[in-house]
Formats: structure tokens, sequence, C-alpha cells
């Protein structure tokens, strides 16, 4: 089997079994948070603190945390495929970066990255450690209290659409694992593979809110199903 183009799309079921919260899983991120306050641009406007603590809570929980066997396969499939003329689009809604820390080169973070800030004022992105507050000042412009997560709020554009789209129009299988389809644009992924005729799979913890659209199912932890796929993938690549 030719290896070919593979559009891989993630959700946080990739990283539960790291111990990072899902969003709308039973006990799950938005059970415990209002999402208005805490990731919209009006709640950072309301109450720019409470919007840093959130973040601060998430940046100091994903240091403690490893890549389990889900991403470190996908690791392993993109380092196979490219010597068997393949190629891998490895496309995250989750802002940690347990994908790079498994070895994954190329990875595109739609949401943005936790471990990053922006400018509010002149755009300007930079990683940053440590906590976020209002007293920091941004390194290109100086500005003081204007450094915001580098992360996707509801109701702002995910990132990197137009590389997201070639790569999806390019791809020979779109595979979306461990995302529950509730949040468009990435829920729409699996639509758009299937209208350019591109064959689609999910691997799930259960059926995803679109999982009629797909052309193939797998249903199990990420941990067990994603690795099982990858050696089923790289055996047939030969
Ligand atoms: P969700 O919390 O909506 O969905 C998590 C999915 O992972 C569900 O379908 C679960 O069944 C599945 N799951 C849970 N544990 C799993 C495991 N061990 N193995 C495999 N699957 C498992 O998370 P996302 O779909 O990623 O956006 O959410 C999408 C976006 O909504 C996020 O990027 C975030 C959120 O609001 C922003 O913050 C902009």
């Amino acid at each position: 089997m030719q290896a070919g183009k593979i559009f891989l799309l993630t959700g946080a079921g990739i990283s539960a079994e790291s111990g990072l919260s899902t969003f709308r899983d039973k006990g799950g991120l938005w059970e415990q948070y209002n999402i208005e306050e805490v990731a919209s641009l009006r709640g950072y406007e309301a109450n720019p603190s409470k919007v840093l603590e959130f973040y601060n809570l998430r940046r100091n929980s994903h240091g403690d945390v490893k890549p389990n066997a889900a991403h470190f396969a996908l690791a392993e499939l993109e380092a196979a495929w490219a010597p068997r003329g393949g190629e891998i689009t490895l496309c995250t809604q989750n802002i940690d970066n347990l994908h790079e820390r498994a070895g994954s080169r190329r990875v595109i973070h739609m949401h943005g990255e936790l471990g990053k800030v922006r400018c509010h004022d002149c755009g300007d992105i930079t990683a940053a450690d440590g906590d976020l507050s209002l007293a920091l000042g941004c390194a290109a412009c100086g500005r003081i209290g204007g450094l915001r997560p580098h992360v996707v709020w509801f109701g702002e554009a995910p990132l990197e659409m137009d590389a997201i789209f070639e790569a999806l129009a390019g791809a020979d299988l779109f595979v979306s694992t461990a995302t529950s389809g509730a949040v468009y644009r990435a829920a729409g992924f699996v639509a758009a593979a299937r209208s350019a005729g591109i064959p689609t799979m999910e691997i799930n913890l259960e059926p995803s809110d679109n999982a009629g659209l797909f052309d193939l199912a797998r249903y199990g932890k990420a941990s067990e199903a994603v690795p099982a796929w990858v050696a089923e993938m790289i055996k047939l690549a030969g």
C-alpha cells in the first residue's frame, strides 16, 4: 500500500489519559467554568484577571503531565510516513504541547498554544514561562497589561485555516480522534473531506456528535486504539 497523505485531527480526549481534563465529558472543564467568562473576549474585557487565572491554572497543570501512548503513536506515524513517501498533517484543537513533547515535528494548533502569549495591542506572539499577570509588559511594544494567552476564544477565528484546508483538500484519508465534534470549524472537517471524496475515519472513546458522517469508526481509549491503528498503518505501508 502507498503511504499517502493523512490529515489527522485531534481533540482533548487524546490528552485525557495524560491527566488533562476534557471540556464536555462528565466533570469536564465546561461543567466547572462558565465559557463566556473565561474563554471569550467579552469575558476578558470584563475581568482580565479571572481569565488569566483560568489559564494560569491550565499552564501549571500542563507542566506536570506527560504524553501518553496515543501522542507517541502519532509521532511514530509521522516519522514512519515521510520515508515511505507519505505525508502527515497533524492538526490539533488542543492548546497543550503533548504532541510536540511526544516527538511530532509539525503540529498545527488551530486553537492556539497555552505556552505562548499574544499582545492584545500590537499582536506580537512570544513563548512565556510562569504565570500571566496584568503587570507583565509586551517585549515588542512595551505596553503593560495587554498580554493575553495565545489561544482562540469563543467568537474568534481558529488559526491557520488556509493551511488546514489546503492540507485537507489534498489528503487521501481524514482521521478524527478524541474530539466530540461539537465545535466548528473543526467539527466541519469531516463533511468537507466527504464532499471532496476523501475517506473518513473516527477513533474515539464513544461516537462523536457527527459519527454518522464517518466511513469507518473505531471506539476505545486513545492510548490503545490510536497505537493499534498506527501499527496497522505502518505494517500496511510496508
Ligand atoms: P470535548 O471535551 O468536547 O470532547 C472530548 C472527546 O474526547 C469526547 O468525544 C470524548 O468521548 C473523547 N474522549 C475522552 N476521553 C478519551 C480517551 N481516553 N480516549 C479517546 N477519546 C476520549 O473536547 P474537544 O472535542 O477537543 O476549544 O473540544 C473542542 C474544543 O472545545 C476545544 O478545543 C476547546 C473547547 O471549547 C476552545 O477552547 C476554543
